[in-house]
């Protein structure tokens, strides 16, 4: 594989307001990344953690305060103007409110960019419908943005930014403003975009559902440092960070919270456990423990959660069995794959309001 964006030290600091006002903002803070050629990268962070000015770095709309951008090997810090321009036509961008033009059409959207880019005129036509079949909105070449959905405008915005066949699709936020049903065709399409032309995608998101559907690689920023990063799997599987596992929670089913487990507790006299389920610990995997060892298990609780083709989540069980047998399954599960014990905390009411005793983990 080769490496088409490489960051190295990049920062950007905003000056502040001055005379008493804002101090300066470091957005992006001594950064080093490699993006490989072909795959998808989704950066990750909460708002204001210098997400998109790490993007705009990418394109050079905006030019580092130290430190290098080198796209496609070239350092891009340093360019004048012109021959920026040069780059950032092999750098196609996606926006989250679609950035279309409200007074041309579909096709006009489209040819706009290859206009820019003084393609001949008998050529703009059969490339704009070429486009538009395969975002798949071809029958709407005519309408103004405004009579689209919001998941149609963003397939005008993908077919415009792959317009002139960039390596390197940009998107920020791009399926923020959609619905779940619509992000989910969206992304679908940008995975054809990477799979079908080989672009590389660099995603931005403070969503971990759209980096599980399309990611290769994770990236995780706060503060304007990347602060976590590794392959999409190896991220959910084990998180290093406390927020990282704050986003992989929203996305992979978990243990139950302390009411749930109550509530569990109440229903099921037997032990309840929570086992993460991955590829080292599979659902046969850890069935076939349990029966060896003379356990029956049932599922009370959770779910599992498939990330680039590999399964992951949490199952919570209520095992029966006799007290050595169960101990005797745990420990051998124990050395595949995390296993909690779940002990239902007991409900105390204090000065008129009910408070949860301990800490559920
Ligand atoms: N043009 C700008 N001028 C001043 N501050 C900015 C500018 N762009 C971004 N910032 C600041 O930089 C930080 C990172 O912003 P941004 O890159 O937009 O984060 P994210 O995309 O992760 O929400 C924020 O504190 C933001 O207010
Ligand atoms: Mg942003």
């Amino acid at each position: 594989m080769s490496t088409i964006v490489s960051l190295q030290h990049v920062a950007k600091e905003f000056p502040g307001q001055g005379r008493g006002g804002a101090a300066a903002v470091r957005a992006v803070d001594d950064v080093s990344l490699d993006v490989e050629k072909g795959t998808v990268v989704g950066i990750v962070g909460y708002s204001g953690a210098g997400k998109s000015t790490l993007v705009r770095l990418i394109n050079g709309l905006e030019r580092p305060s130290s430190g290098s951008v080198l796209v496609k090997g070239q350092d891009i810090a340093g360019l004048p103007e012109r021959e920026l321009r040069a780059v950032r036509a092999g750098i196609g961008m996606i926006f989250q409110q679609f950035n279309l033009l409200k007074s041309r059409t579909v096709y006009g959207n489209v040819a706009y960019p290859l206009k820019v880019a003084g393609w001949p005129k008998e050529k703009i036509r059969p490339r704009v419908q070429e486009l538009l079949e395969f975002v798949g909105i071809a029958d709407k070449a005519e309408r103004y943005p405004r009579r689209l959905s919001g998941g149609q405008q963003q397939r005008v915005g993908i077919a415009r930014a792959l317009a002139n066949n960039p390596d390197i699709l940009l998107a920020d936020e791009a399926t923020s403003a959609l619905d779940p049903e619509t992000t989910r065709e969206v992304l679908q399409l940008l995975r054809r975009v990477n799979s079908e032309l080989g672009t590389t995608i660099v995603v931005i998101t403070h969503e971990m559902h759209v980096v599980r559907e399309i990611c290769d690689t994770v990236v995780m920023m706060e503060a304007g440092r990347v602060v976590e990063t590794g392959p999409t799997y190896s991220v959910f599987v084990d998180p290093q960070g406390e927020s990282t596992r704050r986003f992989v929670s929203t996305a992979v089913h978990g243990k139950p919270g302390p009411e749930t487990l109550g509530r569990l507790a109440e229903a099921h006299p037997g032990r309840l456990v929570s086992v993460g389920i991955s590829e080292a610990a599979s659902t046969p995997v850890v069935a076939e423990v349990f029966s060896r060892h003379g356990v029956a298990a049932a599922v009370v609780f959770g779910g599992v959660t498939e990330i680039q083709h590999r399964i992951l989540g949490t199952l919570t069980y209520e095992l029966t069995g006799s007290g050595a047998a169960v101990d005797a399954a745990l420990a051998e599960l124990a050395t595949l794959t995390p296993v909690e014990e779940q002990t239902a905390v007991p409900v105390t009411v204090a000065a008129g309001a009910i408070r949860t005793v301990g800490e559920d983990s």
